[in-house]
C-alpha cells in the first residue's frame, strides 16, 4: 500500500534541468531504436520479479516502460518502490514489442521504453479510487478529491474538449468581426428571473452587489455604445434549484449584434455550431430546422423537442365526441417505433404516467383497431404507425385547464411520448447520444401566466421585442402576443436562448405596463437601461448559448458536472473546498452583517 510507504523510505529526485523528449501518448513503432524521456504518473504496475512493467500516464496518453533486473539493477530496484500515482520520469531506448504483447488498447501499444534511468519526483497516498474510466465511483468521493478525479482519462478528455471548443468559439467570432468585451461581475440585479447571489459591500454597509445572472443589460448597453458585434465566454450566477443540466455558476457563450433580424442571428450561430461539432469530431450541417413555438408544442408537446423521436399527430378530427371524447381539446396519436410486442404491465405503467398528468390514455391499440376500424385506419395512415410500433392515443380527461388549455394537453402528451421513448430505447435505439438533431424554436409567447401571483411574467425577459403586428395585443390579448425570441435546441435540451430586443423607450414602457411593473419599479430596477434607450439605442438582438450543456452533449455525458472542472453538488456545495462556509465574526462585523 502506498500509504505505508512514507516519504523517508522513497528517495525523491529533483526535476533539475530534465526535459521530456516525448509525451506519454506520442511514441510509435517508427520511434523504435531512438531514446526517449517521458514524465507522468504511474498508472499501472506489474511486477513479475525479474522484470517490472509500468504504465506511465500524462494528459496525452499512456506508455509502457520495462525494467529488467539484469540490465540495470539499481534502476530495477528503484522501480520496485513505485506505487499508483507516483510521479516519475523514465528514460531509455524505445523498442518494438513482441507481436504477441502488442497492446491494441493504447496508441503507443506497439512499443515500450526499455528503461535505463528513472527519477521519482513525488510519491502519492493510495488514491481514493482507481484511475480507470470503467470503475463506478460515488460522486461525493469524486467531488471531494476532484483533483484526482480530473486525472481520469474521461475527465481529461472532457476538459480538453471544453478548452478546444472555447478556442474554436473565440476563433470563429474573431473571424466574423465580433469583439470580445468583458462585463462586470459585481453589479446590480439582472433580469433573468432566478434569485441573485449577493455580495455585501464593506465600504457602504447595508448595501450589496449582485453577481450577474447574465450580462444581458451590459451587452445591450454595448450596442447603445456602438460596438455592433459583441461576444464573451462568460460566467453567470443563478441561485436556483439545481439539476443535471444546471449549476449555480455556469458559462455562457454570450452574443449581441446591432441591426439584426432574427435570421441574422441564426446565420451567425449556425456556422459556429458546425465548427464546434467538427472540433468534437462530428459532422453537423446547417441550416437547422425552424419550428414556431406553436408547431413545436403541437408536434412534440415541448418547447425543446427531441427530434430523434417522431412527432405526435392530432387525430381529434377523426373521432367524434361520442366515440373518443376530448372536450374540444386535442387528441394525439403517439407512436414509438419498433418497440415490438409491449406487455400489459408496460402499457399500464405508461397509462398511469399519463393519467397522473391529467390525460385519458387509450393504450390498447388492438382493441381500438377492432372497435373503430375505419377511424383507426386513418390514424395509422396519418401517424405512420406500423405493426411493430407502440401506438397510444391520448387526450384530456377533465375540463380545459390554464390560459392556453390546448398547451396543457400537448405538454402532458409530450411527457408521455418522451417517457415511452426512453422506456423502450433498448429496442428502437433512437436516443443515440452520437446523433445530433439541432433545431430552432422561434416565436415564443411573450408572456407566461403566473397562477400563484395571478399576473403575466415575461417568458424570456422583459427586454424582448414583440412581433411588430402583435404590438397592440400587448394590452388587449397578452396570451396570444408573440415575442421575437428563439431557442436553439439539441436532443431535447435547451442549448441557447435569445431575442431581438426592445430599442425604443415607449415600447419598453408598454411591456413593463403589461408585466404589471410600475414606472417607479421599472426605474428602480433598470433605470440606467431605460435612460440609455433614450440616447440613440440601435435595433439590436442576441443570444446566449450554455457552454456547459453544449460540451456535455458533445462529450456524451448526461450531467454538466462532468464537463466542469470544479462543480457544485445539487445543494450548491463545493465538497472539495467546503464552500459555502461560515466566516469569522470579525468579517461579519466589518460588513455590518449580523446573522439571525
Ligand atoms: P437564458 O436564461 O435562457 O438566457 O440562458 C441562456 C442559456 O444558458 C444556459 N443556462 C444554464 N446552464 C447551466 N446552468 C444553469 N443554471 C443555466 N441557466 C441557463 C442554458 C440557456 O439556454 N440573457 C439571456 C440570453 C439572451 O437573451 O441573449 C439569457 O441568459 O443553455
Amino acid at each position: 500500500m502506498a500509504s505505508e510507504t512514507n516519504a523517508s523510505s522513497v528517495p525523491l529526485d529533483f526535476l533539475g534541468e530534465l526535459r521530456r523528449t516525448h509525451s506519454c501518448g506520442q511514441l510509435r513503432a517508427s520511434d523504435a531504436g531512438s531514446r526517449a524521456l517521458i514524465m507522468g504518473w504511474v498508472h499501472r504496475r506489474r511486477d513479475l520479479g525479474g522484470v517490472i512493467f509500468i504504465h506511465i500516464r500524462d494528459r496525452d496518453g499512456v506508455s509502457q516502460a520495462v525494467f529488467h533486473t539484469g540490465a540495470a539493477p539499481e534502476v530495477h530496484a528503484k522501480a520496485e518502490l513505485l506505487r499508483s500515482e507516483f510521479v516519475v520520469g523514465v528514460e531509455g531506448v524505445v523498442a518494438l514489442r513482441d507481436p504477441d504483447t502488442i497492446n491494441a488498447n493504447i496508441d503507443t501499444g506497439e512499443v515500450e521504453i526499455v528503461a535505463d534511468k528513472i527519477w521519482i519526483f513525488n510519491e502519492s497516498r493510495t488514491p481514493p479510487f482507481p484511475m480507470e474510466d470503467n470503475v463506478d465511483v460515488g460522486e461525493d468521493a469524486r467531488l471531494k478529491y476532484r483533483y484526482v478525479d480530473l486525472r481520469r482519462p474521461r475527465m481529461q478528455r472532457n476538459i480538453i474538449l471544453r478548452s478546444k471548443i472555447a478556442y474554436a468559439v473565440r476563433e470563429y467570432f474573431n473571424s466574423q468581426g465580433f469583439l470580445e468585451i468583458e462585463t462586470p461581475f459585481m453589479t446590480r440585479s439582472t433580469p433573468e428571473g432566478a434569485r441573485d447571489y449577493l455580495v455585501p459591500s464593506r465600504v457602504q454597509p447595508g448595501t450589496f452587489y449582485a453577481l450577474p445572472q447574465s450580462p444581458q443589460i451590459f451587452k445591450q448597453l454595448l450596442m447603445v455604445s456602438g460596438f455592433e458585434k459583441y461576444f464573451q465566454i462568460v460566467r453567470c450566477f443563478r441561485d436556483e434549484d439545481l439539476r443535471a443540466d444546471r449549476q449555480p455558476e455556469f458559462t455562457q457563450i454570450d452574443v449581441e449584434m446591432s441591426f439584426p433580424q432574427q435570421e441574422r442571428i441564426y446565420e451567425a450561430i449556425e456556422p459556429l455550431i458546425e465548427k464546434i461539432c467538427t472540433v468534437a469530431g462530428y459532422d453537423v450541417k446547417a441550416p437547422f430546422p425552424r419550428f414556431t413555438y406553436a408547431q413545436a408544442m403541437r408536434s412534440y408537446g415541448s418547447d425543446k423537442p427531441d427530434l430523434r423521436i417522431p412527432p405526435m399527430h392530432p387525430v381529434e378530427d377523426l373521432f367524434g365526441e361520442n366515440t373518443l371524447p376530448s372536450n374540444g381539446l386535442p387528441l394525439l396519436a403517439i407512436v414509438i417505433p419498433k418497440t415490438g410486442a409491449v406487455t400489459r404491465r408496460e402499457r399500464d405503467e405508461l397509462k398511469a404516467f399519463g393519467t397522473e398528468r391529467g390525460l385519458r390514455v387509450y393504450d390498447d391499440a388492438k382493441r381500438l383497431d377492432r372497435d373503430f376500424p375505419a377511424e383507426m385506419a386513418k390514424v395509422r395512415e396519418r401517424s405512420g404507425a406500423a405493426e411493430e410500433d407502440l401506438l397510444l392515443l391520448a387526450g384530456w380527461a377533465g375540463e380545459p385547464n390554464g390560459q392556453r388549455p390546448e398547451e396543457t394537453v400537448y405538454q402532458a402528451c409530450g411527457q408521455l411520448r418522451l417517457t415511452a421513448a426512453v422506456k423502450f430505447n433498448d429496442r428502437h435505439k433512437l436516443l443515440d447520444p452520437k446523433v445530433f438533431r439541432f433545431l430552432w424554436v422561434v416565436d415564443f409567447p411573450m408572456f407566461e401566466w403566473d397562477e400563484e401571483d395571478r399576473r403575466w411574467n415575461a417568458a424570456h425577459h422583459p427586454f424582448t421585442s414583440v412581433h411588430d403586428e402583435d404590438l397592440e395585443k400587448l394590452t388587449g390579448d397578452p396570451a396570444r402576443c408573440r415575442a421575437k425570441s428563439y431557442d436553439i435546441v439539441l436532443n431535447g435540451v435547451e442549448l441557447g436562448s435569445g431575442s431581438i430586443r426592445i430599442h425604443r423607450r415607449d415600447v419598453q414602457s408598454k411591456v413593463f405596463a403589461a408585466l404589471g411593473f410600475s414606472e417607479e419599479e421599472a426605474r428602480r430596477r433598470f433605470g440606467f437601461l431605460l435612460d440609455a434607450l433614450e440616447y440613440g439605442a440601435p435595433p439590436h438582438g442576441g443570444i446566449a448559448l450554455g457552454l456547459d450543456r453544449l460540451v456535455m452533449i458533445l462529450a456524451g455525458e448526461t450531467s454538466i458536472r462532468d464537463v466542469i472542472p470544479f462543480p457544485k453538488t445539487a445543494r450548491a456545495t463545493d465538497l472539495m473546498c467546503e464552500a459555502p462556509s461560515t466566516v469569522p465574526e470579525r468579517s461579519l462585523r466589518e460588513l455590518g452583517i449580523a446573522i439571525r
